[in-house]
């Protein structure tokens, strides 16, 4: 998958553009001040678009990515902020955060459960006891009927006077899990016309909320609420689990 690095200056502009950042923190902000939680690691930070946010309203903040080029555009925002290039499976703090999110559906790049488990292990290793986890999943039961259904998306982004548009098509792979093959062109407009960028394929997981409740109790967090969440592409829904004693 090039998105996250190759195309990552790309990322930055269309998705600065066609997702509400503020909208997202608001969203966390609410469920981390709710449980008083002001210590927050993000993974998958990409770009450093919420850490900002973060940064701006006091939260101690880090951020942890496994893509050296979006860690690269993040330091290059917010230079005095945190980000470390770390894989959400293997890595350690320094100390224990009292709380972790993983955001932007991050979680769907955890294909196998092997690695499901390796992030969650991960994750409990490095947050305080009661320490918050909070993430999103693109729901299996509501999207896989519209990759069934041979949906084409396209978004169009415009970014200091670049004209950006990706056409996505979905397939659907049952391989591993229930995942899919996401196919997507970039192109950009230069003069009249759109000229292609790159190609990318990647592939996504998609869960139950049954999987992932399972795959929490296994890991020793329980579950304080689950929110159901439309995103700009996709039906999903949001966890908020505390970490309890073995
Ligand atoms: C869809 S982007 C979301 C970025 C950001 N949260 C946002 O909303 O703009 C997913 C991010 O997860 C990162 N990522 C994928 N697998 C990861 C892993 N195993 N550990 C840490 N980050 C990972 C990618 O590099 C990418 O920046």
């Amino acid at each position: 998958m090039k998105l996250y690095s190759k195309l990552s200056e790309v990322y930055e502009a269309m998705y600065t553009t066609f997702i509400n950042y503020e909208e997202e923190y608001k969203f966390y902000n609410k469920i981390l001040s709710k449980h008083k939680k002001l210590n927050l690691l993000e993974i998958g930070s990409g770009t450093g678009n919420l850490a900002i946010y973060f940064e701006e309203n006091g939260y101690e903040y880090c951020g942890l990515d496994l893509s050296k080029e979006m860690v690269d555009i993040s330091k290059r925002k917010l230079p005095l902020s945190k980000f470390i290039v770390g894989d959400m499976r293997t890595f350690t703090t320094k100390n224990k955060v009292d709380s972790v999110i993983v955001t932007g559906r991050t979680i769907s790049y955890l294909l196998s459960n092997n690695d499901l488990m390796s992030a969650f292990a991960s994750i409990y290793e490095n947050l305080k006891i009661g320490g918050i986890i909070s993430f999103d999943f693109i729901d299996a039961n509501r999207f896989i009927p519209r990759i069934l259904k041979g949906e084409k998306i396209t978004h169009e982004a415009i970014y200091k006077g670049v004209q950006y548009k990706r056409k996505s098509k979905w397939e659907l792979s049952l391989k591993a899990g229930m995942d899919f093959i996401w196919h997507s062109e970039y192109s950009k407009k230069v003069g009249d016309k759109f000229l292609k960028i790159e190609d990318d394929t990647s592939i996504v997981r998609t869960f139950t909320k049954d999987e992932i409740e399972i795959f929490l109790l296994i890991n020793n967090f329980e579950i304080k609420e689950v929110i159901n969440r439309e995103t700009y592409a996709f039906p999903t829904y949001v966890i908020v689990a505390e970490k309890i004693e073995k």
